[in-house]
Formats: C-alpha cells, sequence, structure tokens
C-alpha cells in the first residue's frame, strides 16, 4: 500500500469497503428471501443472493490482481480525512466496520418491526429498504469505476466491476418495480 498513489489507495480502501459491506448484505438478503411473501420478491432477492456471491469472488480476484489484503476492517484515517469532501460514497463505504451498510440494514429491519401485524406491508417494507441498499451499491461500484478509469490497473478489474455494476442495477430496477406494485396495493392509510 505504501508506494501506491493516493488515488490507488483511495481505490484499495473503497474495494475493502464494499467487501465487507456485500458480505453483511448477503446475510441480509438471505433473511430478506426468508421473510418475503410474494413469489416475485423472493425470486429477486435469491437471484440476487447468487449474484452477490459473485460480486464477493470478484472482489477477491481484484484484491489478488492487485496484491492487495482487501479483508480487513483497517482504515487510513489520515487519507479518509484528506479526500472528505472528494469521494462520498468511498468514505461512507469504508468507515472501519461499513457502519453505513450496517445502519441502512438496521433501519429496513426497524422497519420491518413497525409492521410486524401486517403482512400485507411486508413486502413493501423489504422492497423499499432493499431497493436503497442496491441504489447505495451502485453508487459505490459507480465510484470504484471511475477510480479505476484513472489508474493504469489491469483492465480485468474494471470488467469485473462492470458486471457486478449491471447486477446491481438490475437488481435495483426490480425491487423498485416491486415497490412501485406493492404501493399500489396499499389503501390511503394513516400510519
Ligand atoms: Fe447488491
Amino acid at each position: 500500500m505504501e508506494n501506491r498513489s493516493r488515488l490507488e489507495r483511495y481505490f484499495i480502501l473503497g474495494l475493502n469497503g464494499l467487501y465487507q459491506g456485500e458480505k453483511v448484505i448477503l446475510d441480509n438478503l438471505k433473511e430478506m428471501h426468508e421473510t418475503a411473501n410474494s413469489p416475485e420478491l423472493k425470486d429477486v432477492f435469491a437471484k440476487h443472493i447468487q449474484e452477490t456471491e459473485n460480486q464477493v469472488k470478484r472482489l477477491e480476484k481484484i484484491g489478488t490482481i492487485l496484491g492487495e489484503n482487501i479483508n480487513t476492517e483497517e482504515g487510513e484515517e489520515t487519507l479518509l480525512d484528506k479526500g472528505k469532501h472528494a469521494l462520498k460514497t468511498i468514505l461512507f463505504m469504508h468507515d472501519g466496520k461499513n457502519k453505513i451498510v450496517g445502519a441502512l440494514i438496521e433501519k429496513g429491519q426497524d422497519l420491518l418491526k413497525k409492521f410486524e401485524d401486517d403482512e400485507s406491508a411486508k413486502d413493501l417494507c423489504l422492497a423499499g429498504s432493499t431497493q436503497f441498499i442496491e441504489s447505495f451499491e451502485v453508487n459505490c461500484y459507480e465510484e470504484l469505476l471511475t477510480l479505476a478509469g484513472k489508474e493504469d490497473f489491469d483492465p480485468e478489474i474494471e470488467t469485473l466491476l462492470k458486471e457486478s455494476l449491471e447486477e446491481e442495477k438490475r437488481a435495483h430496477e426490480a425491487l423498485k418495480s416491486i415497490l412501485g406494485k406493492e404501493l399500489g396495493k396499499m389503501e390511503y392509510q394513516t400510519i
């Protein structure tokens, strides 16, 4: 890491943060899959569980190509401070243990608890909270791709990131569409 440019170091930090995040998201998706009611939502979760498993492997592969250990919870505080305003997503991703993903998941779980007696609202909560996480992941991959484009990396790195980005975009769109349908089913009510 020491001999790397600042941008390369940001990239590796982002990679590391996203890797930690993907693993947490994977566990969350499995829970969401168990909890979901509608077959359509279950299918989206099942598909995205497989995709996320591949995304974790892709990130590991990128780490191997770069010769860096991405499975670490250590941050570079000085580097993070200096980049505060330029690379928000990556900095959010890399805050030690990827607290932002944890917070997004926790919010989704809180929402589910609030509606635990209302089966009709369960899928709405699941689709809504997960599509928010997917949009965050889209930002993460886009930001990593922007950084990768500025560095003279092995072209395979960009290919791997683009594959995952496309999956995240599709998952986001699928969940957004389910969210729209679930909202359409709900009658106007005060909560
Ligand atoms: Fe995802």
